[in-house]
């Protein structure tokens, strides 16, 4: 079958001949990918500036956001059936009995840095036709999901994001009187750096729980991404025109910051101005540049005076992935416009290669493998 494959050594990105796997154990499922979200992280390896094949090979077959349906189940897989629309999980744990996080089922938190992920580092990702998958791994999508199922994966980095943010919160009186029914975000305001597809789902989401929600973004006013994250109950203020400092005019004090363009300008300048005991969710990863000058005495002041939390997080549990498909239906009730939206392009697995290494203009390119 064909597949999208990295080979570092050789710096090459193309599509080659891969072995269709079977079915071997009881327990694993066989699907057909139908589609695959490119993003950063693809591009990145994509330039050989991350990603690792599995050991013994010299490629590593790309992709971990996806949409299948299952076409083959082993005798004691008792969630899924053939036919079925499911979405594949991204890592898998590292096998040290020291790591407290891996062995109880929690291989986001790994402490080892030992952990495998489909796509990524040490096994074949889903950028093909068929994948087999221990079912602990596969979360059944309903049918109804069939058209933005594939957006699961970025969705779950604000639902771990956002789980850790409720607990964090616990520590201080933060739930508002008389307004719960409106979410546990209901009467604070909320900051997404960043209009991808990782900062636009994570808007939704604060949007979702209740949280007056501020997009700040390239993209200029009139923009689609303005009008698209207008659509959907957030407002939109543009990087180009307005400074970080205009933004916090706007917005008024900020409860919560949810990064997501890993651009560590624009990042720090927001630390400045987060408000009294805010978080500061950071997800974006940025890329080697050279270091930058930050206000660090002003920033560790607030941090202390303020108590302010920075937290970083990476990847996502099982419980993230059910809460984002939970999400995805809730959204696309409420704004199927704006949730369709964020698909701009979806082309065939050979045009690929060339997809990763020009930026297409748009929000979400998807690979379609057949
Ligand atoms: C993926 C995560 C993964 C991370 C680091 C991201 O693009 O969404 O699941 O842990 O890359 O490799």
């Amino acid at each position: 079958m064909k597949a999208l494959a990295v080979f570092p050594s050789r710096r090459e990105v193309r599509i080659i001949d891969h072995a269709t796997p079977q079915v071997t154990g009881s327990r694993q499922v066989k699907v057909r990918v139908l589609e695959v979200g490119l993003c950063g992280t693809d591009r990145e390896i994509a330039a050989f500036d991350y990603g690792t094949p599995p050991a013994g090979s010299d490629y590593l077959v790309l992709g971990h956001e996806s949409l299948c349906q299952v076409v083959e189940t082993g005798p004691e897989v008792r969630r899924l059936r053939p036919g079925d629309l499911a979405v594949l999980m991204v890592r898998r744990g590292c096998s040290h009995p020291e790591c407290l996080a891996c062995p109880a089922g929690r291989p986001d938190f790994c402490y080892t840095g030992e952990f495998t992920e489909r796509g990524i580092k040490g096994e074949h990702g889903f950028m093909t036709t068929f994948v087999v998958e221990d079912e602990s791994h596969v979360v059944p999508v309903p049918p109804a999901l069939r058209e933005v199922g594939v957006l699961t994966e970025p969705l779950t980095i604000a639902q771990k994001a956002l789980a850790q943010v409720w607990e964090v919160q616990q520590r201080l009186p933060w739930a508002c009187h008389g307004a719960l029914e409106a979410g546990p975000g209901a009467c604070h305001r909320a900051v997404v750096l960043g209009a991808g597809p990782v900062g636009l789902l994570g808007a939704m989401a604060l949007v979702a729980a209740g949280f007056d929600t501020t997009v700040y973004s390239r993209g200029g006013e009139h923009s689609d991404k303005a009008s698209l994250t207008e659509s959907f109950g957030a407002r939109f203020v543009p990087a180009e025109s307005r400074s970080v400092d205009d933004l916090a005019a706007v917005t008024g004090n900020v409860d919560l910051v949810y990064e997501a363009t890993g651009a560590s300008r624009v990042a720090f300048d927001m630390l400045r101005l987060l408000g009294p005991n805010a978080v500061f969710v950071f997800t974006g990863v940025p890329g080697r540049k050279a270091p930058i000058e930050v206000a660090a005495d002003l920033i560790m002041r607030r941090l202390v005076l303020h108590n302010q939390v920075i937290l970083g997080t990476v990847n996502a549990p099982r419980q993230s992935y059910e809460d984002a498909i939970r999400d995805l239906g809730v959204f696309l009730d409420r704004w199927p416009g704006a949730l369709r939206g964020l698909i701009t392009l979806r082309v065939a697995l050979d045009e690929g290669p060339r997809l990763l290494r020009e930026r297409p203009a748009g929000i979400k390119t998807v690979v379609v493998p057949q």
